[in-house]
């Protein structure tokens, strides 16, 4: 057996679904998948329930992070039609501001293009204001962090024009970072045959044009993110599916398959799934060591999976590169299947004023 060394991965885009949801996940289920998945780091989105949009809900969702996490977090909070002011007071406190300025998930949804600027123009520079844009939105944004000279990330970019455009933006001076998820990576409408309603994710799963272009502008991705959007499976074959694919397992091996297949190096997998989140997140050094072995194969499945949700969009699919063990700070977290970690040990990563 081949050992290979990687660092602690980062995750900079999962949904937890603790407080609120607890049936779908919960900070331990979703930080456990999250070590099986060699991911010792994850960022958790504020569409809980409540969702985190103040000093009150952030409160609650922390307490939450800190005896569920198994692993090393920070919570964002989420962009309101009026939290602009409020939410900024509160941003050493958080993983960053998120704002859904597309149809999603919850009820975060923006409604105006004043209430984008009220945000743009509240949150300091870091830590990131990330954006769900996808289209026209994505231009507008782009436009409005030019204006105001701030940074901005892109979540989940998933088509063609998405990702020419952000490499224009860049051409242009504009501070733009973004991430892609795994499963615009490995997946297009074409499995929408196979996966039927549980196909359902925003954005949506693209044509298999979109796909190959996400591809060959890799040099214009900084981060693979899971978007870990964990539904049960009733509610996924449910007359109104709930859109969100879980992820956090199934990310690292489709990677290491891919530097396996030569589309991807291993130097530009660890940047996107390790240095990069944490520059661009200023995120603490970390020692936390996960080993793979990159030539074992074996077969995707739920079962075996540590995730609450008993479904995932990559099953039956043959991978090659597994984790075999992961350590933080000299402690060995997980190994062959096992996860180790107990409830709490997880460390928040930035100010608590608990
Ligand atoms: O597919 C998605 N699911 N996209 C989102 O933006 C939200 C997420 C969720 O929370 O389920
Ligand atoms: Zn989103
Ligand atoms: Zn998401």
């Amino acid at each position: 057996m081949t050992t290979l060394r990687l660092p602690g991965l980062v995750d900079v885009h999962v949904h937890t679904r603790d407080p609120g949801q607890t049936h779908k996940e919960t900070w331990a289920s979703a930080t456990a998948a999250a070590l099986a998945g060699g991911f010792t780091t994850v960022l958790a989105m504020p569409n809980t329930r409540p969702a985190v949009t103040d000093a009150t809900t952030l409160a609650t969702a922390l307490e939450a992070a800190r005896t569920g996490a198994r692993c090393d977090y920070a919570l964002y909070l989420g962009g309101t039609a009026t939290n602009g002011t409020a939410a900024a007071a509160l941003a050493p406190r958080t993983a960053g501001m998120k704002l859904y300025l597309n149809h999603t998930f919850g009820d975060l949804r923006l409604p105006d293009l004043d209430t984008w600027w009220a945000h743009l123009a509240a949150w300091p520079a870091a830590p990131p204001l990330v954006v769900h844009a996808e289209g026209p939105a994505l231009a507008a944004v782009l436009l409005m962090a030019e204006w105001l000279d701030r940074p901005i990330h892109i979540c989940h970019v998933s088509r063609a024009d998405e990702i020419r455009l952000i490499a224009r933006a860049r051409h242009r001076g504009i501070a733009v970072t973004c991430e892609v998820a795994p499963h615009h990576l490995f997946l297009d409408e074409t499995a929408l045959a196979r996966l039927g309603r549980r196909g359902e994710v925003r954005p949506v799963l693209a044509d298999p044009s979109d796909r190959a272009a996400l591809w060959e502008h890799l040099d214009v991705i900084d981060c693979f993110a899971t978007d870990h959007a964990p539904h049960t499976s009733a509610e996924k074959d449910g007359d109104d599916p709930p859109p969100g694919f879980p992820g956090l397992e199934t990310a690292l091996p489709l990677l290491l398959t891919a530097v396996h297949d030569g589309s991807l190096t291993l130097e530009g997998l660890v940047g996107r799934l390790s240095t990069n989140p944490r520059r661009i997140f200023g995120l603490p050094k970390s020692d936390a060591v996960v080993e793979v072995d990159p030539d074992e194969e074996w077969t995707i499945a739920a079962a075996d999976l540590q995730t609450a949700c008993d479904w995932t969009p990559f099953e039956g699919r043959v991978v090659r590169g597994r984790v075999h063990r992961v350590e933080v700070r000299g402690t060995t977290v997980y190994a062959d299947g096992k996860v180790l970690a107990m409830t709490g040990s997880g460390n928040h990563l930035r100010e608590d004023h608990t």
